[in-house]
């Protein structure tokens, strides 16, 4: 079977100034000499993109984006389209993460409605499903995770399936420094894994699936080692760039 090429992605969230284009030189640089086995994306806030596009050209990382609207243009004050973000050389867009479902009210019918025009813009879509600690102590976890994702997904073309990644992301996890036992991940990995391929037995067994919520060089390789994880989308940690190094070292060869 064909091997999926893993995914980091670095989400600075509302973190960076132009001065931090020095981070994203730096990263650079030390990449240089690893000869990654990923991909990597870095998400910095929009108003970042467009330069940060220009220092990664030919290098292998790309940017992307941490919202989009669900229209194309029109009269939405303060929102950025898709088509916008294309414009301003970010190649990718993290959609329904959990700190805009819960600060923004996003339901996953409007993250699908986000996936696809971001599809119709040409970015990869990186949908954050993931269950709270309430779920979590009803055990009803992997349950919402795949009810979650169901909805959340746009119904799509052939052609979209190669820039559709999902990310795992259990709400308890994120900024806490906790993290799923072995097992649990696994488990949700594979109810993921099993949901896509009902879907699309070719490309849902090709699709990214990144594990994300206190992702550290300390835990990676317990982390990242797991079946079904293809990667992760990492938050605080990507602001530094020897912790983001450290993780991405996993997949040096
Ligand atoms: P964290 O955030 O790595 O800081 O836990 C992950 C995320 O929210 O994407």
């Amino acid at each position: 079977m064909e091997r999926i090429l893993p995914l980091v992605v670095g989400n600075w969230k509302m973190n960076g100034h132009f001065a931090d284009e020095c981070r994203i030189r730096a990263l650079l640089c030390s990449l240089e000499p690893l000869s990654l086995r990923a991909d990597v994306i870095i998400c910095p806030p929009a108003t970042l993109i467009r330069s940060f596009s220009s220092l990664v050209k030919e290098s292998g990382v790309a940017i992307g984006a941490q919202d989009c609207h669900t229209a194309l243009s029109g009269p939405y004050t303060g929102d950025i389209s898709s088509s916008m973000l294309v414009d301003a050389g970010a190649k990718a867009v993290i959609l329904g993460h959990s700190e805009r479902r819960i600060a923004h009210g996003e339901t996953s019918h409007i993250v699908r409605k986000k996936a696809k025009i971001a599809h119709q813009a040409g970015l990869t879509a990186i949908i954050c499903i993931g269950e709270s600690e309430a779920e979590r102590v009803r055990g009803e976890g992997a349950r919402f995770v795949v009810d979650q994702l169901r909805a959340s997904l746009p119904d799509m073309p052939d052609c979209c399936w190669s820039r559709l990644v999902i990310a795992y992301e259990p709400v308890w996890a994120i900024g806490t420094g906790d993290v799923p036992a072995p097992a649990e991940l696994e488990e949700v990995h594979s109810m993921i894994r099993e949901e896509l391929q009902s879907l699309s037995l070719e490309y849902g067994r090709k699709t990214r699936i990144l594990y994300g919520g206190s992702v550290r060089s300390s835990n990676v390789s317990a982390l990242l080692s797991m079946k079904n994880v293809d990667g992760a989308l990492v938050g605080g940690a990507s602001l530094q760039v020897n912790e983001l190094l450290g993780i991405l070292s996993f997949y040096a060869s």
